[in-house]
């Protein structure tokens, strides 16, 4: 299936860069004319796997972190998040809540606020080789209240 509309970003590992990245993709997604709720999902999946790319993938080094959406027909949307970073060593493991390799400073729910606020999700990975996060939602379109003021 081809995308409708697609763009790309790319930007430095740099934890300022995170909030750029959400509004960003949000700003693309604006096109499909979504409602608040899933506008307000879809930043914070991706606020998630970015700040996951920025806190491990390079966890002592600025790298590039390389995002992608694309919007295909009766509203999906899909965002690809990518690093070159460390990789992850178990990805099942990865995924389950409270599982994190950085204990005390985060909580290990980022993968499953992920999971809870998109359809899907798919991570793949290799060991110093980096790791590839695709989102993908169904936005089901503006709702009545939206334009309550
Ligand atoms: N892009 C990545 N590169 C390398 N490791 C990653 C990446 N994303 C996630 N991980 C690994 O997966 C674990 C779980 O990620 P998850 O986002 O669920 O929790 P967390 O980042 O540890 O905590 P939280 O997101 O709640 O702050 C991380 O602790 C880290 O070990
Ligand atoms: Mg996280």
């Amino acid at each position: 299936m081809k995308a409708v509309n697609e763009m790309k970003l790319q930007i430095e590992s740099r934890s300022v860069n995170e909030a750029f990245a959400r509004a960003a993709v949000a700003a693309f997604a604006a096109q499909l004319d979504p409602n608040i709720e899933d506008l307000s999902d879809i930043r914070t999946a991706v606020s998630e796997a970015v700040t996951n790319c920025i806190v491990h993938a390079y966890p002592d080094s600025v790298g590039k972190i390389y995002i992608w959406a694309g919007i295909y027909e009766n509203g999906l949307f899909k965002v690809r998040i990518k690093d070159k970073g460390c990789g992850i060593a178990d990805i099942r493991q990865a995924m389950e809540p409270l599982f994190t390799t950085l204990g005390g400073e985060r909580a290990g729910l980022g993968f499953a606020v992920m999971e809870s606020f998109c359809d899907k999700i798919k991570v793949t990975s290799k060991i110093e080789k980096g790791t590839v996060v695709t989102l993908e939602k169904i936005f089901s379109g503006r709702s009545a209240t939206d334009d309550r003021v």
